[in-house]
């Protein structure tokens, strides 16, 4: 399974995904990294595993690229390499619908949220907030609307009394690390096809 990767942060989802690609043990291709911010650590582990990356973050004034800058040259870079899917991993921009519609393979995203509830930033702040008893991540397929695509996996685990942002921030991406290359995996044996959702696979981690 060819993948490309756009990234924004630390890039820890990243990583995951390149041990267990050079250990062998999922089945995928990481034909390249796009991140929108130079600096962004997901960048140097990028380069590090030696994987083609491609940063798109300023314009020769030195502010950052527009939305459409961006957008048009991974359009390019997306259609040159022709990945299978392309995994949004703490990627950080809202793309426009007019991108999403021109991607040439299905788009999915990781969200720290047990979608479609909490959609957006914060989550784990709110979750807390509202006193839920369960939080979780999810990965969706990316749709014009805001973390309203499709989900396909979620991983689940519950809310402590003594949890805060912070805890749960760090609960929920060790999930993550997880969920990311399961849904990959399923991805690459064809259990999850998203030319033909007719179901989406469940994953459950307490
Ligand atoms: C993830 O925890 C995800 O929930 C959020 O941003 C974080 C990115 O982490 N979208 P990383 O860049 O993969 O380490």
């Amino acid at each position: 399974l060819k993948i490309a990767v756009l990234v924004s942060g630390s890039g820890s989802n990243l990583q995951v995904l390149i041990d267990q690609m050079q250990a062998g043990k999922l089945n995928v291709d990481i034909i390249g990294v796009i991140s929108n911010v130079a600096d962004a650590y997901a960048v140097t582990r990028a380069k590090n595993a030696g994987l083609r990356t491609v940063v798109l973050s300023h314009v020769p004034n030195g502010k950052r690229m527009g939305i459409k800058t961006f957008e048009k040259h991974t359009l390019e870079l997306l259609s040159e390499w022709q990945p299978d899917v392309v995994v949004l991993a703490g990627f950080m921009r809202v793309l426009s619908a007019e991108f999403i519609a021109q991607v040439p393979c299905p788009m999915i995203n990781l969200h720290p949220s047990l979608l479609p509830n909490y959609k957006g930033l914060d989550t784990h702040a709110r979750v807390l907030a509202a006193g839920e008893a369960q939080h979780g991540c999810s990965v969706h397929v990316v749709t014009a609307e805001l973390d309203a695509g499709q989900v396909l996996t979620q991983a689940v685990l519950a809310v402590r009394h003594h949890d805060t942002a912070q805890s749960l921030q760090q609960r929920v991406q060790k999930l993550e690390h997880q969920l990311v290359p399961f849904t990959l995996e399923l991805m690459s044996k064809g259990v999850l096809d998203l030319n033909h959702l007719q179901q989406s696979a469940n994953f459950v981690a307490l």
